[in-house]
C-alpha cells in the first residue's frame, strides 16, 4: 500500500488549525501525538452509546464494555506479537509501567549488592523508578555510557554486567537523539547471563513494528498518547512466567480473588492482579482504535515515509547557520539541536510566533544534557503526518532567528 499524505493529514482535525495567525506546523509529536478522527470517534462513541463500569455488572452495558476492553488486550497482544493477551497489563503509560515493574518485580527480587543496568540516554521514567527501588533494596544502578556520536557504547555492557546484575532496562529509541538502539543484541547478551530485560518502547512503537517474542525481552512498555491514542493509557507487556510470580503493587478493587477482614486477601491472576481500581476504559477503547488505525495504514509504509522525511529534514537542517545537531545520522522520529548560543526556550518561543510547535528543555533526560554540557535542547519530531513544507518552514524560521539575533 502506498502512503497518501494528504489523506492521512485530513484524518487529524487539529492539524487544520492556525496558531498565531499561521497554519500550525506540529513538530512535537514525540512529546504527544495528535489524534485521528477514528480515535476521537471511538472514545466519544463509547461515552455516547456503550459506557458502563467494567468487570462488575451482570447487565448488558457492563458486559459489552468489559468485552470491548478485553478485546483491546487481545489487540495489544497481537500488536506486540505477545504469546498471549494475559501478558498485557493496562497502565496509565510508560512511566506507570516502569514503576509497576520496579515496585513489584524490583521490590520482591532485588537484594543488597545486586545491580540494575540502564543507559546514559534514558528518559527519567526509566531512571528514577530504578534509583528509588535501588535505594530501598540496597541495589546499585549502573549505566551504559554514550559515544560522541550519540550511540550506546555497547562494548561496555559485558564490563558492567557481573554475577549480581539482575536487570537491564534500555530505551529502544532515544527521545532526544532518535538513536535506534540494538535492543535485540543487548537482550541476547543479558539473557545469556540470566539478566531480566525491560525495553522502553515509548519512542519506538509508532515508527516500526515490534515483536516481543523476536526481541525475547521480559518486559516491553509504551504509552498510548504517543501512538495517536488517548492520554492516560499505556501497555506493559510482561512475559507470563514473570508476571505470574510478581506480587501486586497497588491494592483495591478488581485485583483480588477474595477479601476477608480476618483471613486476609488473595489476589486475582495476572494481568488483572496489576489493575487495581476502575480502569480508564474510554482510553483503552481509544487505544484499540489507534492500534487498528495504525495497523490499517501499515507500519512498514509509515516507516518508509518517515525515513524519507527524516532524510529530508536532516539534509535541510544541516544548512542552517550555526546549528548544532545532536545524535547519529541514522535515527527515528526526532532531531535535537541548538542554534548557536541561543537558549532553546528563546528559539522555541520565536518559532511559536510562526505557528511552528517544537519541544524545548531538558526532555526529561538531564543525564543526556549533562553529557552534552548543555542546559537544554530544541527538538523537532517528524511523524507520519508531517510534510516537507513544514521542514522548510522550520528551516526558514531558524535561519530568520539567526539573521535577526546573530
Ligand atoms: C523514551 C521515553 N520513555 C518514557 C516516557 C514517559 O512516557 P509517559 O509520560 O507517557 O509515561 C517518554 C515520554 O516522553 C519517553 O519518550
Amino acid at each position: 500500500m502506498s502512503f497518501d499524505l494528504a489523506r492521512v493529514r485530513a484524518e487529524f482535525p487539529l492539524l487544520a488549525r492556525e496558531v498565531n495567525g499561521q497554519p500550525l506546523a506540529y513538530l512535537d509529536s514525540a512529546a504527544s501525538a495528535q489524534k485521528p478522527q477514528a480515535v476521537i470517534e471511538a472514545e466519544s462513541q463509547f461515552y455516547r452509546n456503550g459506557y458502563a463500569a467494567v468487570h462488575r455488572g451482570i447487565h448488558t452495558l457492563s458486559a459489552e464494555a468489559t468485552t470491548e476492553m478485553e478485546n483491546v488486550r487481545v489487540q495489544a497482544a497481537a500488536f506486540l506479537n505477545a504469546a498471549s493477551a494475559e501478558e498485557i497489563v493496562f497502565v496509565k503509560g510508560t512511566t506507570e509501567a516502569i514503576n509497576l515493574v520496579a515496585n513489584s518485580w524490583g521490590s520482591s527480587q532485588l537484594q543488597p549488592g545486586d545491580n540494575i543496568i540502564i543507559t546514559e540516554m534514558e528518559h527519567h521514567a526509566n531512571i528514577v523508578p530504578w534509583q528509588m527501588v535501588a535505594q530501598r533494596t540496597g541495589a546499585e544502578v549502573r549505566f551504559i555510557p554514550l559515544t560522541p556520536q550519540g550511540e550506546l557504547d555497547i562494548a561496555q555492557l559485558p564490563l558492567l554486567m557481573d554475577s549480581r546484575t539482575r536487570l537491564l532496562a534500555v530505551t529502544q529509541v532515544s527521545n532526544v537523539l532518535g538513536t535506534e538502539n540494538p535492543v535485540k543484541e543487548l537482550v541476547a547478551q543479558a539473557k545469556a547471563a540470566g539478566v531480566v530485560t525491560l525495553i522502553d518502547g515509548a519512542q519506538a512503537v509508532m515508527h516500526h513494528s515490534v515483536d516481543v517474542q523476536d526481541l525475547d525481552c521480559d518486559f516491553y512498555v509504551f504509552s498510548g498518547h504517543k501512538i495517536y491514542g488517548p492520554t492516560g493509557i499505556g501497555i506493559l507487556y510482561g512475559r507470563k512466567a514473570l508476571l505470574d510470580q510478581m506480587p501486586p503493587w497497588e491494592g483495591g478493587g478488581a485485583m483480588i480473588a477474595t477479601v476477608s477482614l480476618t483471613n486476609g486477601t488473595t489476589y486475582a491472576a495476572a494481568p488483572w492482579r496489576f489493575e487495581a481500581g476502575s480502569p480508564n476504559t474510554a482510553a483503552i477503547i481509544g487505544l484499540g482504535a489507534a492500534l487498528k488505525w495504525i495497523g490499517e495504514l501499515g507500519l512498514d509504509v509509515i516507516c518508509q515515509r518517515e525515513r524519507e522525511l527524516m532524510r529530508y529534514a536532516l539534509d535541510k537542517l544541516a544548512l542552517v547557520p550555526d546549528i548544532i545537531i545532536y545524535g547519529p545520522s541514522q535515527r527515528s522520529g526526532v532531531v535535537a539541536f541548538n542554534l548557536g548560543k541561543h537558549h532553546a526556550f528563546d528559539v522555541g518561543s520565536f518559532l511559536d510566533q510562526y505557528g511552528i510547535a517544537i519541544r524545548t528543555g531538558h526532555h526529561c533526560a538531564m543525564p543526556l544534557m549533562h553529557y552534552y554540557q548543555v542546559p537544554a535542547m530544541c527538538r523537532a519530531s517528524f511523524v507520519l503526518y508531517n510534510t516537507e513544507e513544514e521542514v522548510d518552514r522550520l528551516v526558514a524560521g531558524l535561519t530568520r532567528i539567526h539573521r535577526l539575533l546573530g
